[in-house]
């Protein structure tokens, strides 16, 4: 049987570290479904459509190729503000469930982290682990990434940005932001990423070993 872990969580909960060193221990290919997203709303910018263009962004997401993304652009503040926005349309979801679950459907399993994927994309994964940590501390943590990135960082910022990012991941009613029923919640406010690796490695050895 194939090893699927889906990692969800909110903005800037440490998912995608979490799941690229997951991915690394199991020797498991990893998609970050956030890029995706990220990747469509940068598609419409580019042409100077409107975010609110549900055709366009229908258009751009099923245009999308997995191995061709600019993730320097891609994972800059606005674009993350900006994926939220197209996110929220069912069409542009739609049009991305297909790609993702052929990442997933390789023989030897993935390691795929968003939002939705224990809930929606691999709702039978075998591993399923909603990350989480505060408001202030996943601002902190956004704030030094982008700072190492040369970005100007703007703490009060970012901390609306997070706030405001959780409220319409949430909100929203096309696969909503949420923990699936049978997902192992991590809470990574007081723990280092090597904590977080230590104790979601436990949770997925005990789902291997089962
Ligand atoms: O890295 P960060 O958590 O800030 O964002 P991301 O995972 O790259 O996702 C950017 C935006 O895409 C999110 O705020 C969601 O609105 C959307 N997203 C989603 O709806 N479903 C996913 N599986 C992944 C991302």
């Amino acid at each position: 049987m194939s090893f699927i872990i889906a990692i969800d969580g909110p903005a800037a909960s440490g998912k995608g570290t979490l799941a690229r060193k997951l991915a690394a221990h199991y020797g498991l290919p990893h998609l970050d479904t956030g890029l995706l997203y990220r990747a469509t709303a940068c598609a419409l910018l580019d042409e100077g459509l409107p975010l609110d263009d549900v055709d366009a962004a229908v258009e751009a997401a099923r245009g999308l190729s997995l191995t061709d993304f600019d993730e320097t652009r891609l994972r800059a503040r606005d674009m993350g503000e900006a994926a939220s926005v197209v996110a929220a349309m069912p069409a542009v979801r739609a049009a991305l469930v297909d790609m993702q679950r052929a990442f997933a459907a390789r023989p030897e399993g993935a390691v795929l982290d968003g939002r939705d994927i224990g809930t929606v994309i691999c709702p039978a994964a075998r591993v399923k682990i909603f990350v989480t940590a505060s408001p202030e501390t996943r601002a902190q943590r956004r704030a030094l990434e982008l700072a190492g990135r040369g970005e100007e960082v703007d703490y009060n910022a970012i901390l609306d940005d997070v706030r405001k990012r959780d409220a319409r991941d949430s909100e929203r009613s096309a696969a909503p932001l949420k923990a699936a029923a049978d997902a192992v919640t991590l809470d990574s406010s007081e723990l280092d990423r090597d904590q977080v690796f230590a104790v979601a490695l436990e949770i997925a050895e005990r789902a291997r070993n089962a």
